[in-house]
């Protein structure tokens, strides 16, 4: 429990949060992901309700210690699942932060029984996921704002600036992964913060709970709060 609240300017604000990798299933045993951790996103949950917001997080599999009962807990597998619970609160939300890696294929058949291993070669085929970001940007109200994530190996700002638009997106941070100190599985991150007015901002190497602080700020910078 905090007793010194501090810094409570995002209180009376419901906030929802994807976070972490989505897992796609192949059959009962195995199925297709990445590696995200879910530790940005999670950083960002923590940012948001010690600065007083109320904090929807709708979360694939991680393995990470976390007090569940501080926030709305939803957690899912695969991209359709994620996809559910985020249209189911969406409407009510005031800030929407897409954090999670979700995968962007599955398999297009969830076999039943284990796929028995048989030929030298194997292949799989895959459909394209729902893009959750897009679909819930195209219904995005007034007074609402959505944050996203780009993860970039080249043309890194020209990509992040057009996924921006694509996804009626008001902020993107792009992960920079050229940089080290910034990654996946790390504790820290360096990220570049564009705006849709054209605005952006560069951060240093830091702890993801500051670059959390910091991502908070910006969203504050949002005329839609003025
Ligand atoms: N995103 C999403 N649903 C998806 C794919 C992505 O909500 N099916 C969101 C991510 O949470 C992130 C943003 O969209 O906020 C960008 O994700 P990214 O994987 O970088 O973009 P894609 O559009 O999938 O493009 P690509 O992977 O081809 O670069
Ligand atoms: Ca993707």
């Amino acid at each position: 429990e905090e007793f010194f609240a501090g810094n409570t300017d995002f209180s009376g604000k419901k906030v929802m949060i994807t976070m972490g990798p989505t897992q796609e299933a192949l059959d009962p045993v195995r199925y297709i992901s990445n590696h995200s951790s879910g530790k940005m996103g999670l950083a960002l949950a923590d940012a948001f309700l010690s600065r007083g917001a109320d904090v929807f997080v709708i979360s694939g599999p991680i393995s990470l210690k976390v007090n569940k009962d501080a926030f709305h807990w939803k957690n899912v597998r695969s991209a359709k699942e994620m996809y559910d619970a985020a249209s189911a609160i969406h409407d009510q939300m005031d800030i929407c932060v897409f954090a999670a890696a979700v995968a962007d294929y599955a398999p297009a058949e969830i076999a039943p029984e284990k796929i028995k291993k048989s030929d030298a070669s194997l292949s799989i085929s895959l459909v394209k996921n729902v893009d959750i970001a897009a679909s819930l940007g195209a219904k995005k109200k007034q007074n609402q704002v959505h944050v996203g994530f780009a993860l970039e190996t080249e043309n890194e700002a020209k990509n992040a600036q057009l996924k921006l638009s694509k996804k009626n997106f008001d902020v993107i941070v792009l992960n920079s992964m050229k940089d080290s100190g910034a990654g996946f599985q790390l504790d820290t991150n360096k990220v570049h913060i564009f705006h849709a007015s054209g605005l952006s901002i560069q951060s240093d190497v830091a702890p993801k709970k500051q670059i959390a602080d910091l991502i908070l700020d910006q969203i504050k910078n949002i005329p839609v709060w003025v």
